[in-house]
């Protein structure tokens, strides 16, 4: 793996156990609330009882649990072996083991991690695609991944977005990628409450929408719905208002911008 992937699989590896432990991710919280996929999943999705379901970069593999409450048979992929072993971990206090399995594998390398098992949903979720140099790569390997007829989803943060600064008030950061020059950081914190990286070095990589899109039409996937979302589920920018619905928006004395987007298509 390039060393800027293997710096950034450092710095996730240190992110799990202060994730696993706080109040962000809340899994006691979780472990009793039991919850299931979210309604705007569902809502595109549909019933995913019997169905196999794959994600990509599935942390610590919470999301991914959540589908397997909805009767899913589920896989979760992330190079980080300290986030596959406590997926591992959450999936066997959750007793749904057996319905889960979790592999650790880089993105690009999934399609053979997973002896070329093909899933009838591919899905993926806010803060994945950004790590990743080779959009067009993993375009091919969202298409690999699916059976005929499979579901991809994405929600993710909008590159627009990503390319202001932290105060969320100026252009900053390239919008268009180069996976030549990507976006270096040295940072000791994560974005959960606790506490410090040891690795702090990382590497990231902007892919504009256009991108992505022809990316995944290039691997023959037919696209269902694309929509850009004026809101956000964490705090992208400080001015943005938190609601009682845990949705972060945007005050309506500022004008609209996107926060992030979800895609929805099929193969
Ligand atoms: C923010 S999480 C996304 C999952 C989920 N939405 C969440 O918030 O828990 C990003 C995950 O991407 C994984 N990741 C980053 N680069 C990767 C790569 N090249 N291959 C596989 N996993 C990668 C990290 O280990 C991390 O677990």
């Amino acid at each position: 793996m390039d060393e800027r992937l293997e710096a950034n699989r450092a710095n996730w590896d240190d992110r799990v156990a202060i994730h696993t432990a706080s109040d962000f991710y809340d899994v006691e919280g979780w472990l009793r609330d039991a919850p299931g996929p979210l309604a705007r999943e569902i809502e595109l999705l549909g019933d995913v009882a019997g169905k196999s379901l794959v994600q990509l970069q599935c942390h610590f593999g919470m999301e991914t649990l959540q589908w397997a409450r909805a009767g899913a048979r589920v896989t979760g992929v992330d190079f980080s072996p300290a986030a596959i072993a406590a997926a591992n971990d959450l999936a066997r206090r959750t007793g749904l083991s057996d319905s889960a399995s979790f592999v650790c594998s880089n993105v690009c390398d999934a399609p053979e991690a997973l002896a070329g098992e093909k899933f009838d949903i591919v899905y993926v979720t806010l803060g994945a695609i950004y790590w990743l140099p080779d959009i067009r790569g993993w375009a091919k390997v969202v298409a690999d991944l699916l059976a005929p007829g499979g579901q991809f989803y994405i929600f993710e943060v909008h590159p627009f977005s990503m390319s202001f600064d932290d105060e969320g008030e100026h252009l900053f950061y390239d919008y268009f990628d180069d996976p030549e020059s990507p976006i270096v950081f040295d940072d000791g914190s994560t974005y959960t409450d606790g506490g410090q990286l040891t690795h702090t070095k990382t590497y990231e990589w902007n892919h504009s929408l256009g991108t992505i899109i022809q990316s995944l039409i290039d691997e023959d996937l037919v696209i269902d719905r694309f929509i850009e979302h004026d809101w956000t589920v964490f705090q992208a920018f400080p001015w943005l208002e938190k609601g009682a619905d845990g949705i972060y928006r945007i005050p309506s004395s500022r004008p609209t911008q996107p926060l992030s987007f979800t895609l929805h298509a099929h193969r």
